[in-house]
């Protein structure tokens, strides 16, 4: 694939562009994409959040959005979306365009196309940075975002578990490749722990320990936070409750460290 052939837009009016991938689903890379927009616009940035997970968009769950339907604003002749703002953040989805139904459908061509112009056709004014949620994989989201756009940088989740690892290698690998590849930022290791409230000094390594500082070791790049398995954190989640989530010190603490590495 020569990443020359596609001419890049580039979206002058956002500084920083970044990616949350993993191989592997279910390893919380909505939470993190969620969690590290929420953190970086607490500290003063602005900050937009893109869920371009065609096959099980979570911005509209996690952003308490369900159901909404975005504005249309003509802007000097041209149609925008307008985002809508919770908890500081930006939020556009894919969700809110496409029937889960039809989802499935939704590949090579028209994933790309419908990608491109949501990205491109979001009223998303001056943002620091837009953190973009993609599905698991390295399809035809992963493969658009590299070659039509110009992100700075990905940021690979995982669990500790080495099965998680084997899969997240692969997207790695594709994130670093020669031709299409863009900088990998770093790892985050989530579901890290598990603390029990009554004995806050404690902690349990349930998926195993040190598997997100060996991937990073590996791949020379650093270990940017780890994230503490949390009760609260599918309730608060599946509530749309982000606000929650901050609540717990530790879970604030990662996720601050983790807005912090990428400054
Ligand atoms: N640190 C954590 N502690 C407890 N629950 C968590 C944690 N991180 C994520 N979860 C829960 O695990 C589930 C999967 O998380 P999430 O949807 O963020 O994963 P994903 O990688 O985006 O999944 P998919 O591949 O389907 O897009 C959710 O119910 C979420 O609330
Ligand atoms: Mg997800």
């Amino acid at each position: 694939m020569d990443n020359n052939a596609i001419q890049k837009t580039n979206l002058s009016n956002i500084k920083k562009i970044i990616i949350i991938a993993s191989g592997k689903g279910g390893v919380g890379k909505s939470t993190v994409a969620a969690g590290l927009a929420v953190s970086l616009a607490l500290e003063g940035y602005s900050t937009g959040l893109l869920d371009a997970d065609i096959y099980g968009p979570s911005a509209p769950t996690l952003f308490n959005l369900m159901c909404e339907m975005p504005d249309v604003e003509l802007i000097d002749g041209k149609n925008y979306v307008t985002p809508f703002t919770n908890f500081g953040v930006k939020v556009m989805s894919i969700g809110f365009f496409i029937d889960p139904a039809e989802a499935v459908i939704w590949r090579g061509p028209r994933a790309s196309s419908g990608l491109t112009q949501l990205l491109k056709d979001t009223n998303w004014g001056e943002l620091d940075y837009l953190i973009i949620d993609t599905p698991p994989g390295t399809g035809d989201v992963h493969i658009t975002l590299l070659q039509n756009f110009m992100p700075t940088g990905v940021i690979v989740v995982t669990t500790p578990q080495e099965m998680a690892l084997s899969d997240v290698k692969k997207a790695i690998n594709m994130y670093s490749d020669k031709q299409i590849g863009i900088p990998i930022l770093g790892v985050v290791e989530n579901m890290s722990w598990f603390t029990p409230v009554n004995h806050p000094d404690e902690k349990y390594y349930i998926f195993g320990n040190g598997g997100g500082e060996r991937l990073a070791k590996e791949f020379n790049v650093p270990l940017l936070a780890q994230i503490p398995i949390n009760e609260k954190m599918c309730k608060s989640c599946d509530n749309g409750k982000m606000n929650e989530l901050f609540t717990d010190p530790a879970i604030k603490a990662a996720f601050e460290q983790l807005a912090d590495s990428i400054q």
